[in-house]
This record gives C-alpha cells, structure tokens and sequence, in this order.
C-alpha cells in the first residue's frame, strides 16, 4: 500500500472527543519508549508526524492520524513508565481502558515489545487483558537494528513460549526497525487486508 496523506488530527486524553468512529483504526501501545511514535513516523514516511522522544513518557495522549483519508493510526501513551506519579498513572489507566472498552472502530492493536528483553510480566498481563476483551492483536517486535539475528529469533522464542501458556494461538507477530525501516512493506499489507474486514 502507498501511502499518499497522513495527517495528524487530534490529540485527546478523553476518548469522547476522538474523532468520529466512522473508519477502520489501527491503534499503537506498548512499554514506554518502545518505539509506537517512531513506528508511525516509519510507517508513514514522515520524519515528525508523531513525536517521539529518548526520555520515556514522551506521548501522553490519544493521537489519531488520519491516513490516505481512509482509516485512522493512534498513537498512545506508553505503560510501564516507572518515574511518573501514581495519579498519572491512574489517568492513564483510566483514559487506555476507556479507549478499548469504549472505542468501537479499533479493527486491530498492534502491541509493540522490545526485542532486545525477555518477556516482561507488564507486556503479558496487558495482551492478557486486550485478547480477554475480545480486540484482535498483533505484537511487533521493536529496535531489532540493535540485536543480531540469532539474539532475535531466541527472543521471539521465548516470547511465544511465555503467551502458548496462555493462549492457543499465537497472534501475528511482526519483526521492525524504525532506524533501517525494516518490517514496513508487512505491517502495511496487513493493515491493507484488515481494513478490508
Ligand atoms: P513514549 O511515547 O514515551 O511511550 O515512547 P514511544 O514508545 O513512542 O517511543 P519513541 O518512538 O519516542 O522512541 C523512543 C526512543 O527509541 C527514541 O530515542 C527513538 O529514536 C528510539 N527508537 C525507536 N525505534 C527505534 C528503532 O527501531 N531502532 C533504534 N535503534 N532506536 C529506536
Ligand atoms: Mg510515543
């Protein structure tokens, strides 16, 4: 899929004030500092589109970008950032709970995992939480420019050994890398297809 406009729309911290649910949405989460904002830049071409930062905590809000006037790419805030106050992080529990419970034109979210770590028991409980809430994932594996090749597939091993104790099936898996645009051709025929449904 080409990608001819992407254009930033909202940001909310109110999922009442999203913009219509009228298109597919394909929504970006994961640890903080991952790589959702950078992914989207990738994603879409655009070097500042999202903004990204080193210093987790950079996203804050819900983002809606709209792409090619057709579907949506939501950037969020990151879980997991373990300097930021507990009433902010009650915020956002809140605000990322009302946006899956209550935004009905989310077709998938692709939950986002460094690829350099071991499974992290935050990453797991959250894709515990989505898949019993019935939303249809898929997980990325992030920054794989910084591992070698055999580091990466010993770390997606034991990734889908960790979720075959919970799950059945294994959701699509994606491979990427924001700095050498790796994965990109994938994620976009993906969303292709998925819109599609
Ligand atoms: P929050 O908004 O804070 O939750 O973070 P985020 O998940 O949106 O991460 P962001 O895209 O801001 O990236 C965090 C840092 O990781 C930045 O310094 C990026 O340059 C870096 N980064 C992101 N993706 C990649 C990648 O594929 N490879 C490498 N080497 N660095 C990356
Ligand atoms: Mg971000």
């Amino acid at each position: 899929m080409e990608i001819t406009s992407a254009e930033f729309i909202i940001s909310n911290t109110q999922v009442s004030k999203c913009p219509m649910p009228d298109k597919p949405e394909f929504a970006f989460i994961g640890r903080s500092n991952v790589g959702k904002s950078s992914l989207i830049n990738m994603l879409t071409q655009r070097k500042n589109l999202a903004k990204t930062s080193s210093t987790p905590g950079k996203t804050q809000t819900i983002n809606h970008f709209l792409i090619n006037q057709k579907w949506y790419l939501v950037d969020l805030p990151g879980y997991g950032y373990a300097t930021v106050s507990k009433t902010t992080k009650e915020g956002w529990s809140q605000m990322i709970t009302s946006y899956f419970t209550q935004r009905e034109n989310v077709y998938c979210t692709f939950i986002l995992i460094d690829s350099r770590l071991e499974p992290q028991k935050k990453d797991i409980d959250f894709i515990n939480w989505l898949g019993g809430l019935g939303i249809p994932i898929a997980l990325v594996l992030t920054k794989i420019d910084k591992i070698k090749q055999s580091e990466l597939a010993r770390s997606r091993k034991n990734f889908e050994t960790r979720l075959l104790k919970d799950w059945e099936e294994l959701p699509p898996i994606f491979i990427t890398s924001a700095e050498k645009k790796t994965g990109r051709d994938h994620l976009l025929n993906f969303i292709e297809e998925a819109s599609k449904k």
